[in-house]
This record gives structure tokens, C-alpha cells and sequence, in this order.
């Protein structure tokens, strides 16, 4: 039985047809709409021309926002235009077939879970690092979900007090701490600050917008840049040390990293790590739990939100 699965992210739209294995038969890509119908419009498309081509069972879309229990509406989105869209009923009209809508990051997570870094794990945490920090738990196999439909919003915990503003509307979230976009700020802020030194590299690739982007970030960060590596390494501290706080409440087995800052692999991993174990509450006298990079990278969503369509809410 194939399924679609279609992952809206910031900056394109992925989609592809799926098999029970987690393969995917056929894939398609284009650029995300800033304008939220026609966002929808090229979410249908996509459904409707894969669907075509193959015999599709469902079709599930994955989301940077808080789903509701029915996983109908796009409660609210830091991120992206939606106040209580009806994304479900919205896209159903269009495609002309059950559709189920999905947060980015739980679909993210349930693949890595069935298919990837997760597998022959009960209990796991995913952190996604990107345009924002997206999260999802897996609790004795299964996916958490809370009392609302919206848990593991893990990027939205409050790291610092009177911190920096976030698109949630609150302010200190890890997700200004953590997420590429911080890795960026981070890197930029020591470009202005240390021009002739520490950010000498950083400030010589910025772009013609001024703007130091991500991959620029780990090539340097892969060329041993001190001050690329510096940028990382505070992201990095910052997300270990809230996974300490995470611990304490969901006790995992494994911390998955995905997004895409996280194919910097183990020099990612080391420090976050490092600062994981200066904030875990009884260190050294308990288990602790192991972090491993996202193996599917960017096609986590798709082939997750496929795996969840069409089983009951
Ligand atoms: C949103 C999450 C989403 C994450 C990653 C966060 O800002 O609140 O719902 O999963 O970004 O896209
Ligand atoms: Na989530
Ligand atoms: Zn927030």
C-alpha cells in the first residue's frame, strides 16, 4: 500500500510517494509560497500529480506549527502565517481525498523511529534544528501527543529569562538558541564583534545581502574556523543543556538530531553531548542517554507523515 507523504518547510516543499518500508518510489520538490493559499494550491498540486501516477491510499502533510487533536487545523505557527487554519478541510477540497496533517517534527521523528536512527529504541526524543527547533517524543513506541494534540514543542521551552523574543510570541525559547537560524545570529554576532580575529573568516563570507548562511557556516566549520566553530559550539551547548532538562522528565534512551546543521555529525554531537552531561541532574550515579544524527536527513518528514496517514487519530 503506497501513501503520500508531503513536508511543507520553509524553504521548499518536498513530497513523495511512499511504501510500507519507508521508500520512497517518487519524489517531487518546489519552492515554498510565501502566500499561505498559494501554499495550499501547491501542497494539492503536488498530491493530486503523485497520486495520479501511483495508487495512493492517503495522503499526509507535516507542518511547522501546533496541530490540534483532530490533526485538522494549524493552531498556531511561530514560523509561518497561520492562525487556526483548517489546513485538512482546505487541502481535502482540493485533492479530493482524506488528507492528514501532521507536525513537522512528530513526522520527522516517527520515521527515525520506524525507519532510521530510532529503530529498536521504545523511548526517544527528536530535536530538529532548523528555521526553528521542532521536537518529538516517542514513548514506549508510541508518539506523544499530550492533551491537546500539541506536545513536544520541545523548541519552545524557555531557556533563558528575559531572552530573545520568539515567533511564539514568548521569549528566551531554545529555538532562539539553537536552531540554524541561531547558529547564524551566533555567527554573525562574533563576525561584528571580533572582525579582525575570531571573525575574520565569517565576516569575509557574507554574501551580497550580508547575510552568512548556513552551508557558508559549515564549510568553515569544516575548514576548522575557529569562529565558525565557536558559533557552533554555543548552539550546541545551549541545546545539550536543555536536553539535560528534558532527561529529568521524559528519560529517554536516545536523542535523535536531525536538520540540517546536524550533518556536521559528531562535531555537533560532541559538545552538545559534553554540555548534556554538565546538566544532568545526577551525573555520573545514572544511565544517561546516547545522541545519534538523524539518518534520513531531508526526507524524514515525507517518509513519516506518509507512515501516519491515514491510521485514526
Ligand atoms: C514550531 C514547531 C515545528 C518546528 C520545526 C517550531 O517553531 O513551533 O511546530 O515543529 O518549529 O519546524
Ligand atoms: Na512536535
Ligand atoms: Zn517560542
Amino acid at each position: 500500500m503506497l501513501k503520500v507523504g508531503i513536508d511543507i518547510g520553509g524553504t521548499k516543499i518536498a513530497g513523495g510517494v511512499v511504501d510500507p518500508e519507508g521508500r520512497i518510489v517518487e519524489k517531487l520538490r518546489v519552492e515554498t509560497p510565501t502566500d499561505t493559499r498559494a501554499l495550499a494550491d501547491a501542497v494539492a498540486v503536488m498530491a493530486r500529480d503523485l497520486s495520479a501516477r501511483h495508487e495512493v491510499a492517503a495522503v499526509g502533510v507535516a507542518a511547522a506549527g501546533f496541530i490540534d487533536r483532530e490533526r485538522a487545523s494549524v493552531i498556531h505557527a511561530p514560523n509561518i502565517d497561520w492562525h487556526d487554519e483548517p489546513l485538512k478541510a482546505i487541502l481535502e477540497e482540493r485533492i479530493g481525498m482524506p488528507v492528514t496533517i501532521e507536525n513537522d517534527a512528530n513526522a520527522a521523528g516517527w520515521a527515525e523511529y520506524r525507519f532510521g536512527a530510532g529503530r529498536g529504541v521504545d523511548d526517544m526524543a527528536m530535536l530538529t534544528l532548523g528555521t526553528g527547533v521542532g521536537g518529538a517524543i516517542v514513548l514506549d513506541g508510541r508518539l506523544f501527543r499530550g492533551g491537546h494534540g500539541i506536545a513536544a514543542e520541545l523548541g519552545h521551552t524557555r531557556f533563558l529569562r528575559d531572552g530573545r523574543p520568539c515567533g511564539c510570541g514568548q521569549n528566551g525559547c531554545l529555538e532562539q538558541y539553537a536552531s540554524g537560524r541561531a547558529l547564524q545570529r551566533e555567527a554573525n554576532d562574533i563576525a561584528d564583534q571580533d572582525r579582525e580575529g575570531l571573525g575574520r573568516r565569517l565576516a569575509a563570507v557574507r554574501d551580497a545581502k550580508g547575510v552568512i548562511t548556513g552551508p557558508a557556516i559549515a564549510r568553515l566549520v569544516l575548514a576548522d574556523d575557529a569562529g565558525a566553530l565557536e558559533a557552533l559550539r554555543r548552539i550546541a551547548t545551549s541545546l545539550g543543556e536543555a536536553c539535560g532538562g528534558f532527561q529529568a522528565v521524559l528519560d529517554p534512551e536516545l536523542f535523535v538530531i536531525g536538520g540540517g546543521v546536524a550533518q556536521l555529525g559528531d562535531i555537533l554531537l560532541d559538545p552538545v553531548r559534553l554540555a548534556y552531561e554538565t546538566s544532568l541532574p545526577g551525573f555520573g550515579e545514572r544511565p544517561v542517554a546516547r545522541f545519534a544524527i538523524a539518518q534520513l536527513i531531508n526526507d524524514a518528514g515525507i517518509i513519516g507523515v506518509a507512515d501516519l496517514a491515514g491510521e485514526s487519530a
